[in-house]
């Protein structure tokens, strides 16, 4: 066994300015991240963030959400993208399209979001100008997971952003988004511990494995499209899990043969001692 902890393969998805995607890639720097950075994916060919990932070395991939048909026909793209990276987790930053089922159960438990607001307050945009409006003392910003229902997943982590008298939504905005630049990395790395821990219990304890099979997404939403989400891709855990299943396969058709023979063997001694 290698003693260098798994790093979580990590894609993030942008749109736009990307300074929660820049402020990612720096924290993976750290030694001791827990997730490396290993693809950037945009819907938009202008998103700003691009020229970073690109400086950076970091693969980058531009899915034209226009150049598709439905949501479905561009999720399906997204997928085919992120296949041969063997991607673990998603990180959405800025990413201005809603997914659907399609591509959620794709990556159950494994797609997180960051959105500025303190949810399940101000769901959708316009989030601190809404704050205000309301009168709100705080403003702040939440990582979640993401679910088919938009900004409405479990929160990882969140953080208040205290509002002044002379504030504006602007100026909330800019407050805001530094406390983001270090909220999201600090989710990523309890993500990391919760999948990691997830994983581990999932390999050395074959019998609850359908049980630890159930993601945080499926914990508390259930929804009836996660019932059949593919395995997430294949990683050394994951096939881990194989080998501990085939392996209780194989336990069990031994088990069948064993009791097979035995109960043969009786049904032809009662048949001889009747004969006899
Ligand atoms: C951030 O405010 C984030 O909360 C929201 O979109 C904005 C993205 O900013 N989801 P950036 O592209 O990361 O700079």
């Amino acid at each position: 066994m290698s003693d260098t902890p798994h790093k979580l393969r990590t894609a993030i998805f942008i749109s736009g300015r990307g300074s929660n995607m820049k402020a990612i890639v720096e924290a993976a720097r750290s030694p001791d991240f827990p997730a490396s950075i290993d693809l950037i994916v945009s819907n938009n060919p202008d998103a700003e963030g691009l020229k970073f990932a690109k400086l950076n070395n970091i693969p980058t991939y531009v899915v034209p959400h226009g150049n598709y048909e439905t949501r479905e026909d561009f999720e399906t793209a997204l997928l085919g993208v992120l296949a041969p990276y063997e991607i673990e987790l998603i990180c959405l930053a800025g990413f201005m399209r809603l997914l659907t089922p399609l591509f959620i159960s794709a990556y159950a438990g494994r797609i997180i979001n960051i959105h500025p607001s303190l949810l399940p307050l101000y769901k959708g945009t316009n989030t601190h100008q809404r704050a205000l409006d309301a009168g709100e003392a705080y403003t702040g910003c939440s990582v979640h997971y993401v679910i088919p229902e938009m900004d409405a997943g479990d929160v990882i982590l969140q953080e208040k952003v205290v509002i002044e008298d002379n504030d504006t939504a602007d100026t909330l905005a800019t407050k805001t988004l530094a406390v983001e630049h270090k909220l999201y990395p600090a989710a990523i790395r309890i993500v990391a511990d919760h999948l990691s821990q997830y994983t581990h219990e999932e390999t050395s304890n074959a019998e609850t494995t359908a049980q630890l099979k159930k993601h945080p997404f499926e914990k508390s939403h259930g929804g009836s499209h996660m019932a059949n989400a593919p395995e997430t891709k294949s990683h050394g855990n994951i096939k881990d899990t194989e080998i501990v299943n085939s392996w209780m396969m194989w336990v069990r058709f031994t088990t069948v043969m064993k009791y097979s023979v035995i109960i043969i063997a009786a049904i032809l001694i009662l048949m001889a001692l009747v004969w006899l």
